[in-house]
């Protein structure tokens, strides 16, 4: 796309003049918007750049490998993999309050960052993926009462804190464009096209206390739904789709014994942009397909619910 090839050319020549010979960093999440800023911002300013990535330990199942070695592999930035799940998940340990796990892993992630960000001598700028929509959404959210729903997980208010100066190149652009860059950055489709995924990760799909052994049951279980949406081809037409563990165990029979195991939602939404949202109809089939497939090869389940409530009046995630 030549238009999208002179774009390009433009924010590259921008981001040069901003930063000059100063350093940058930028914290990666594996998602298409911090990618697209981490690579574009490499081709500006290449070595100047230091990319984190946090891993929390509330990934999906080889998340993390996979978004490294992609990284590794067709770009050659400098990409710190900060593997930290040990402090996130032994902060979390016991909290089963939605909000108070979202705050917990909003500061640590802050803290991550910056004990990373201040071994980067003389970093002064910190590069984010901010879209046109954040832009707009921040103002008109400003004027007005706000409600909080849920308490949103960025790095917002670090920039100032760590006395850094933003750079965000895609302020005047909508996702569909970011997409479009993307390809010409030569970001793998399987990439570009990922669903969304929250900051907090997989906290918020496994609502009450979380245990590594209950984030294990939920990547295997969710690894499996998602090939199941891709196998039979939906994967495109659907917004989001996740597994969530239900912090209850039920009765069960297999084989010949009794069995008393964890109980699983499945979920997917169809959406334009999360603030609405219809839940994914399904065919019957695929879904006694997708809980056989999931009680036969996930040690620990022996339920499967499939949650068929829209946004409003749920929200997309659980909590
Ligand atoms: P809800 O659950 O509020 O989610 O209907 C709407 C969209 O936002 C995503 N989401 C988040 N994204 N940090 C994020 O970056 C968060 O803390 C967060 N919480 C929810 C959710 O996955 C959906 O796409």
């Amino acid at each position: 796309d030549w238009t999208m090839g002179a774009y390009r050319e433009e924010m590259i020549q921008k981001i040069r003049d901003r930063v000059g010979d100063k350093k940058v960093i930028c914290a990666l999440s594996g998602g298409v918007d911090s990618s697209v800023t981490g690579i574009l911002l490499h081709e500006a300013i290449g070595d100047q750049l230091t990319c984190v990535f946090v891993d929390h330990g509330l990934l999906r199942l080889n998340e993390a490998e996979q978004v490294v070695q992609m990284f590794r592999e067709n770009y050659n930035l400098n990409l710190i993999h900060a593997d930290e799940s040990d402090l996130f998940l032994g902060e979390l340990d016991g909290v089963s309050d939605p909000e108070t796990k979202r705050k917990i892993i909003g500061k640590l992630f802050i803290d991550v960052f910056q004990k990373y960000a201040n071994d980067i001598e003389g970093a002064e700028f910190l590069a984010q993926g901010t879209l046109y929509p954040d832009v707009i959404e921040s103002v008109s959210f400003s004027g007005g009462p706000s409600v909080t729903i849920k308490s949103h997980h960025n790095v917002g208010g670090l920039p100032e804190k760590m006395g850094l100066k933003l750079v965000e190149p895609l302020r005047e652009l909508f996702k569909d464009e970011v997409r479009a860059l993307g390809h010409e950055l030569g970001l793998p489709a399987s990439f570009i096209g990922r669903h969304p995924f929250p900051g907090p990760g997989l906290a918020i799909r496994c609502p009450g206390e979380i245990t590594r052994e209950k984030l294990e049951i939920l990547r295997k279980a969710d690894a499996i739904y998602i090939d199941q949406i891709r196998k039979h081809g939906l994967y495109d037409e659907i917004w989001q789709a996740f597994a969530a563990i239900l912090p209850m165990r039920t009765v069960g029979v297999m084989g010949d014994g009794r069995t008393y195991d964890y109980a699983l939602a499945l979920r997917a939404v169809t959406s334009v942009d999360g603030m609405t949202a219809d839940y994914y109809p399904f065919t019957h089939e695929f879904l006694g397909e997708t809980s056989t497939r999931i009680i036969n090869e996930v040690k620990g389940v022996n339920r499967v619910f499939y949650d068929c409530t829209s946004k409003p009046p749920g929200t997309i995630e659980l909590e």
